[in-house]
């Protein structure tokens, strides 16, 4: 960097006091960036995944600059896609009304094995001694977010809608930046299932299990996604791409196996199903082209950054599912994305077993 006077090489009163000037500024920057880690600074990282870098905890703020910005925070509730929709929306409102956002210590340990998140994360003692005013958010955004009052305020709920935090599309694709590590495995994968393929895209497909097998028709009078619509949307993609390869994860692994047609040669079951580790199923989801997904906020996360295109399945409630009061489809599913219909026949005539 250029030193800040060189370019007033004369009149040395006027040198003087922009030197002076100079000094303040630089050493208020300093001061502040101390204060608030700024965009590209990077919390420690950790070698291994599972293993949270060493906690950075943040002082307390005891000085006019932090306590004017007040301090926001989020609840960490949930899984990881459920974490990640809580963090985005957090950053996005805190920035809108002009906050500063900090996460804690458990929601740290969650994300930043996997991520390079930049927001300061509160130590167990600032958690506890701040007078905290819980605000819960539902999954869209509303204008009544952009003036929430309160300079303590601890966000609640299940937020994971791109209507919170799309203009900061860019600053997220950022702050969930895989680690090296994470990024060079996923790559390795793929590039393995390659084989003698000269024009392969990647599509990765997660398909959502698990408890969402009982939930969806006993709480939401719903399903989930089924043999016919996965067919479906990789007939999409058998049809518009030349060397397509599927990716399968999924935390019911088994069912895959018997319910997606692998005959083709075209198909491989990837991810270890193991809800415990999710992370090594989402990094090679997010690094394939293009993305089926089922249900879920850890689809809808994998792809939203995956950035390609999406198929997702709609319409998977009945019409008076008590569900759609708390989800609206168009908050969650980009308009880009395409929707197949669900089959609800069997919800409708009681034969609710295909899933068993
Ligand atoms: C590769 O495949 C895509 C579609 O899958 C096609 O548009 C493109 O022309 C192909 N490129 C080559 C070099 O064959
Ligand atoms: C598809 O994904 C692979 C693996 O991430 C990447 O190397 C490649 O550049 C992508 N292709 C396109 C057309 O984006
Ligand atoms: C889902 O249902 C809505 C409302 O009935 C309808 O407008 C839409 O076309 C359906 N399908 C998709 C893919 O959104």
């Amino acid at each position: 960097m250029a030193s800040p006077v060189s370019w007033v090489p004369f009149w040395p009163p006027l040198r003087l006091s922009i030197f002076l000037l100079a000094t303040m500024t630089f050493s208020i920057i300093v001061y502040w960036r101390g204060w608030f880690p700024a965009r590209g600074q990077r919390l420690p990282s950790s070698n291994a995944m599972g293993q949270p870098p060493a906690m950075a905890p943040i002082l307390p703020p005891t000085t006019p600059p932090a306590t004017e910005r007040g301090m926001w925070t989020v609840n960490p509730a949930g899984r990881l896609g459920n974490q990640m929709g809580q963090y985005a929306t957090l950053y996005a409102l805190a920035k809108m009304n002009g906050r500063q956002a900090y996460i804690l210590p458990e929601m740290h340990e969650k994300l930043a094995p996997l991520f390079r998140i930049t927001l300061p994360v509160l130590s167990s003692d600032m958690v506890r001694s701040v007078p905290w005013r819980n605000y819960e958010l539902h999954n869209w955004m509303s204008e009544e977010y952009r003036h929430i009052k309160g300079k303590y305020i601890r966000l609640t709920g299940y937020p994971y809608s791109w209507t919170f935090y799309h203009h900061l599309r860019q600053e997220l694709l950022q702050e969930f930046s895989f680690h090296d590590h994470v990024k060079e495995e996923a790559n390795r994968y793929l590039a393995g299932l390659r084989r003698q393929r000269r024009n392969v895209t990647y599509v990765g497909v997660h398909v959502r299990r698990g408890d969402y097998v009982r939930v969806m028709p006993q709480d939401r009078k719903g399903v989930v996604a089924d043999k016919a619509y996965l067919e479906k949307a990789m007939g999409y993609f058998r049809a518009k791409y030349q060397e397509p390869v599927f990716v399968v994860t999924s935390n019911g692994m088994e069912w895959c196996r018997e319910n997606i047609d692998a005959s083709r040669g075209d198909v491989y079951f990837s991810g270890d199903g193991k809800e415990s580790s999710p992370g090594r199923d989402f990094a090679l989801l997010v690094h394939c082209n293009h993305t089926i997904m089922t249900i879920g906020s850890f689809g809808i996360w994998a792809s939203y950054l995956a950035g390609g295109e999406t198929i997702y399945l709609a319409n998977y409630t009945l019409p008076d599912s008590p569900y759609l009061r708390v989800f609206k489809p168009a908050a969650v599913f980009l308009p880009e994305w395409i929707g197949i219909d669900a089959d609800l026949s069997p919800l409708l005539n009681g034969s609710y077993k295909n899933n068993k």
